[in-house]
């Protein structure tokens, strides 16, 4: 299989419990290769950009008003199969249901402070790059 890129999330829950060092080392260990990472806080107007798909969800306010709430560190990676590979690495999006060895099993909360986000596919996954890095930010 040829190289595929992904994009991911280390959520607010997370860099506040300093786990933003670990969860990197965690995407490395694993084979993903780092293309860029920035860390920045967005405006609750940004996270209802980035999470559109989830508007009409009970949850929309509260995600949004989550991931507005502090800093967030944003990466791009790369490796084979890295959308999948990815997800499994995260864990389920419900850390009760997320198995041993998971990012999220070790440092999320609950279903909705659960510490990382990575794209669901490779339409979401163009369309999160984009929305986080313009094409000079990424590496060779
Ligand atoms: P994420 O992978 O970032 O995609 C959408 C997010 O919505 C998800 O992680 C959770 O943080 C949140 N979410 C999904 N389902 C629920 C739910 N039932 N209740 C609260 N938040 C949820």
């Amino acid at each position: 299989m040829t190289l595929q890129r992904t994009f991911t999330i280390i959520k607010p829950d997370a860099v506040k419990k300093n786990a933003t060092g670990d969860i990197i080392k965690q995407f490395q260990d694993n084979g993903f290769r780092i293309l860029a990472i920035k860390m920045l806080e967005i405006s609750k107007h940004q996270a209802e950009q980035f999470y559109a798909v989830h508007a009409s969800r009970p949850f929309f306010n509260s995600l949004t008003d989550f991931m507005s709430s502090g800093p967030i560190v944003v990466l791009a990676l790369e490796k084979e199969n890295a959308i999948a590979d990815l997800r499994k690495l995260m864990g389920a999006t419900n850390p009760a249901n997320a198995e041993e060895g998971t990012i999220r099993k070790k440092w999320a909360t609950n279903i909705e402070f659960n510490a990382i986000h990575g794209s669901d596919g490779e339409d979401t996954a163009r369309f999160e790059l984009s929305y986080f890095f313009a094409g000079y930010e990424l590496a060779k």
